[in-house]
């Protein structure tokens, strides 16, 4: 639910590159005005990400006019196992993040109220009200493809939160680290070589999972074309259709479930 009639709110991706941001119509899914890049800072740790981040929200409302009011939440994503606020993993992000309450880091140097949420969980919930799962009940899996292999994973709609489907072991090793869409760049393969390689971590969660349905996101998925003819496995597979604004959007719905603070609930009664 969305407090009063507010339907717009910032929604951040933390990625291995770059920190995103926009202010995100709720209504309509999609962007309300440009978004905001600033580069990952080299050493991601929670103190220099946390500032990128406040840089992000306040450029926005610099660039754009639209970084909401002072209470009014924002959310986070972040490439991690993130357990009511807390961060649990560090596989591409600097390891002093585990066991980093991001909720409360983000919220004191933000000054507002902050849902932190794992980034392909935040993409899976944009993708399944405004995307390719809209209406599709069962059981449906989201994979985002890029530096890692995100999962998330929703039955009848409801999130099964932090499933890590990327670190299935596969090809001696975690599977992201010979199927992300990063290594068909960093190994200069052929995008038929890199649908090989997807296909056998397509096959193996599938036999694991048997879901109703296969979402395939990440910007890799603008150019499905290339690699989803190669992909046959005994379950729909389709692209995303919101791609890389998946994440600030999913973000944005997931603050939305958190109330705003006194001063924004007063101006709204
Ligand atoms: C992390 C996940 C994350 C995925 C995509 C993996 O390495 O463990 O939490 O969702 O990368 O960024």
């Amino acid at each position: 639910m969305i407090a009063g009639d507010i339907t717009e709110i910032i929604g951040v991706d933390i990625g291995g590159s770059g920190i995103k941001g926009a202010p995100v119509d709720l209504a309509a899914g999609a962007f309300a005005a440009d978004r905001v890049r600033l580069p990952t800072p080299a050493k991601s740790t929670p103190k220099a990400v946390a500032r990128v981040v406040a840089a992000v929200v306040d450029k926005l409302g610099h660039d754009t006019g639209r970084a909401g009011g002072p209470g009014s939440p924002i959310g986070v994503t972040i490439p991690a196992v993130v357990r009511d606020g807390v961060v649990l993993t560090a596989a591409n992000i600097d390891e002093t993040w585990i066991g980093t309450d991001a909720t409360a880091r983000f919220e004191q140097q933000l000054g507002r109220p902050v849902v932190a949420i794992n980034d392909a969980d935040a993409a899976g919930l944009a993708e399944m009200r405004y995307g390719a799962g809209r209406d599709r009940g069962g059981s449906v899996l989201m994979l985002t493809l890029g530096t890692g292999i995100g999962s998330a994973l929703f039955i009848d709609g409801v999130l099964v939160p932090n499933t890590e489907l990327g670190h299935l072991p596969l090809h001696h090793g975690d599977a992201e680290r010979w199927a992300a869409a990063a290594v068909r760049e960093q190994d200069d393969l052929s995008w038929k070589k890199w649908a090989r390689r997807l296909q056998k971590y397509l096959a193996l969660v599938q036999r694991l999972l048997w879901p109703d349905l296969i979402i395939l996101g990440g910007g890799v998925s603008r150019r499905a074309d290339k690699f989803l003819p190669h992909i046959d496995v005994p379950t729909e597979v389709v692209q995303a259709q919101l791609h890389n604004d998946a994440g600030i959007i999913g973000a944005a719905l997931a603050a939305s479930q958190k109330p705003a603070t006194d001063d924004v609930q007063e101006t709204l009664l």
